[in-house]
Parts: structure tokens; sequence; C-alpha cells
């Protein structure tokens, strides 16, 4: 049986205080805190193994490889691919989708074509497609949500043509919580030929991912909402498409051969990782979904259900406030804003209560748009967050409420 209370234990920096308080930590979607496996794996391979992949015969080097390639054995794995070649470690989700937006869409996307993105996406999956269509005098299509949040898939017919060349779309918003049904939408864009790329920044958190069954083409993500380290994160592609796509950055590693007149390039994924890696933090990853593929994966989703509902229950109480997203299938994410009080006022006394979450615009501009404000604050629940981590949430908007209105 899943504990939250236990687990959070594992999780040395919850037990800090802020403000002589306790720290009740509910930036999560932003950035999740790390258990100590990670912590130690990270500390040790730095203390007693640390050297450069790759590329030497020396002990150490073949030991970071031989850790480095495993927790590429580890990613693939929990992504539901057996095939380790689909898995490039990258910076973190933004390169993976500024990846594909580049080494595909140079060579995929030409003037005529369109792109399409959902309204609630975040900058980092809309971004790198609208500087494609511009590079390329492509269209930038967007598939709105209705004011519950949910998107209108029954529009995407009508954004999508022969000329649909990526549709690019979350598999949870960061803002609104959706976790929309991704099987109409995939099967919708393959029907005309389109590519599906999903960013699974926040529903590989919150939920088990298989790519094969997802049917999706590209699915990118970033450790350091997963429980592990910052700084690096991972692009999963089909072989086909990683093939056909040339490299995006040049560099060692990314080679075979290189002389000043050609240069032939290495097999995926390598072809896709130029420079040293970030093997250290690619390990640390691996060291994370370890850590979370070992708990109760049910358990921890009936939890954080638990917690959605009992925020969602009781924040609504208070008079004034609107919650933003309340689509039937959402992740433990909690936007609002209270009538009167601007976000960074509520966030800011919060603070001070303890409590941490995050205002402003959350990466995501045309959710504001959408819902005409200029920012909202956000809790977001992890794993390790309680009941009474909502309840001093609660307290504390409403002492905000009393104090700023
Ligand atoms: N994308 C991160 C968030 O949603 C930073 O807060």
């Amino acid at each position: 049986m899943f504990d939250a209370k236990h687990i959070r234990s594992e999780f040395p920096l919850l037990g800090r205080e802020v403000y002589g308080k306790p720290l009740v930590y509910l930036d999560n979607a932003a950035t999740a805190q790390k258990p100590q496996v990670v912590i130690d794996t990270i500390a040790r391979l730095y203390r007693e193994e640390n050297a450069n992949i790759h590329r030497g015969v020396h002990l150490l080097s073949e030991r970071c490889t031989e850790l480095y390639e495993n927790a590429r054995r580890v990613v693939a794995e929990a992504l539901g691919t057996s095939d380790t070649g689909e898995v490039v470690f990258t910076a973190g989700a933004t390169a993976s989708i500024n990846t594909v937006a580049w080494a595909w869409g140079e060579k995929f996307v030409a003037e005529g074509d369109n792109v399409v993105v959902s309204e609630m996406e975040h900058h980092s999956n809309i971004v790198p497609w609208q500087m494609l269509c511009e590079r390329k005098g492509a269209e930038l299509r967007v598939l709105p949500f209705d004011d519950e949040g949910n998107l209108r898939v029954e529009m995407l017919d009508s954004l999508l043509d022969g000329h649909t060349r990526m549709v690019a779309i979350t598999q949870a918003s960061n803002t609104l919580g959706t976790i929309p049904d991704l099987r109409p939408i995939v099967e919708r864009a393959h029907a005309v030929g389109a590519l599906v790329l999903i960013d699974g920044c926040q529903g590989f958190v919150h939920s088990e991912v298989n790519v094969k069954e997802l049917g999706c083409d590209f699915y990118a993500f970033s450790s350091h909402k997963l429980y592990g380290p910052n700084g690096v994160g991972v692009l999963y592609g089909r072989r086909e498409l990683l093939e056909a796509m040339p490299p995006f950055l040049g560099g060692g590693d990314m080679v075979k051969k290189v002389t000043f007149e050609r240069t032939t390039y290495a097999d995926i994924p390598l072809k896709f990782e130029a420079g040293t890696a970030n093997y250290i933090d690619a390990i640390g990853l691996a060291e994370a979904i370890k850590f979370l593929r070992g708990l109760d994966r049910e358990g921890v989703m009936a939890h954080e259900r638990a917690l959605l509902e009992y925020a969602t229950e009781e924040l609504c109480k208070i008079e004034g406030l609107r919650i933003y997203g309340s689509a039937a299938t959402k992740c433990s994410i909690v936007s609002f804003n209270v009538e009167g009080v601007h976000n960074f006022d509520l966030g800011a006394v919060l603070d001070r209560s303890g409590v941490a979450i995050r205002t402003g615009a959350h990466c995501a501009d045309p959710v504001m748009a959408h819902y005409g404000v200029p920012g909202m604050a956000r809790a977001s629940f992890a794993l390790y967050n309680t009941a009474e981590e909502v309840d001093a949430l609660v307290a504390g908007v409403r002492k905000a409420v009393r104090m700023l209105k």
C-alpha cells in the first residue's frame, strides 16, 4: 500500500523549514524534489566513478559508459520500447522538442505545410513549431479548448489536411491539469499522414506511459519533474524517423568519421547526442525512474487523485475563488484566482506561511489569454504531498484573502 507520509522521509528537502514554518511544497509541476537515492547516486558517481563516456579504455570511462547505457535501457523500458536506439538523452523536454523541430522540421516541412498544436500547450511545445513555420513559410494551426479545459477534438478534422506534417500535443496540461484523450488525436493525425509528438512532461509524472500503445511518433519529457536531476531529458522517436532525420547539433560523439571533406554520422541515438552527454544526470534519471517504478503506482495515482479532489473541493468553498480547468480527467494540478487579489500577492502571502506555489503565466500565455487573465496561482501535488498540506494551502489562501481584499 502506498503511504505518502512514509515516502516523505525519502525526500530530505521536504524536512526543511521556511520562515520558521514547515515547508509545504506545492510547486511540483515546475520541478519536483529528489529522493535520497537520486541525490546519493549523483554524489557517489562524482566521488567515486566519474569519467567521460564513450571515449576511454580506462576503467572509469568504461564504467560510466556502462551505467549511462544501462540508464538508457531503464528509460526505454519505462517508455515501453525495447529499442534503446529510440531513446535520445537531451538537456530536457525543450531540447527534445527543438531537436525534432530543427532536425526533422528542416527536412520534412516545406512552404504551404502546416503544424497543429493545442491552445493549452506549454511554450516549449509552441515556440519551436512557430519558429519552424516562420523559417519554412508553413502555418501554425491551433486546436482550441473550451472553458472547462477540454480540448475541442471535434474541431480537429477542420484543422488537418494533406499538408499537416505534425500534431504536437500535451499528455497533461501544466496549467489546467487536463489529460486529453490522445487516441482519437493520434488516429486522425495519422489518417492524414501527419506525425504526432507528445509532450510528456506532466503526463509521465502522473501515469504509466507506453509510447507504442500511445502510437505516437515522438515523445518528450524532462527528468527534473520526474523526481530526477535537472538538466537532462529524453526524446523518444520511432527508429525509422530518427534514422531519416539529419543531426541537429554537430560535434564529438555524434560522428563515425570526420575529414575536412566529409563527415559520417554515428547511428541513432548517438547521432543526436553531440558533445559530452550529461551522463551523470542521465544515470540519476534512471535511478528516479527505478524509484518510481518500485512504488505501488496505482496507489500513487489514487493518492494524487484524492489530493486533487480534496483541494478542489476545499478551494471551491472560498468566496470569489475560480478554478481554471475542470476536465473529467485531470492530473493533480489546480490553477486558480481569487477575485480582487493578484496572484503574485497570493503567492507571497502563502510563501510567508511556508506554502510554495507557482504564480504567473506558467509558460502558457495562450491559456492566460483564453481566460483573459494575466496570471494564475497554481498548486501542483506530487506523490509525497498530504491532505494536511492541502489544509495548509486552503488556510493560507483564506488568510491571504482576508489580508488583501
Ligand atoms: N513548465 C514548468 C511549469 O509548469 C516550469 O511550472
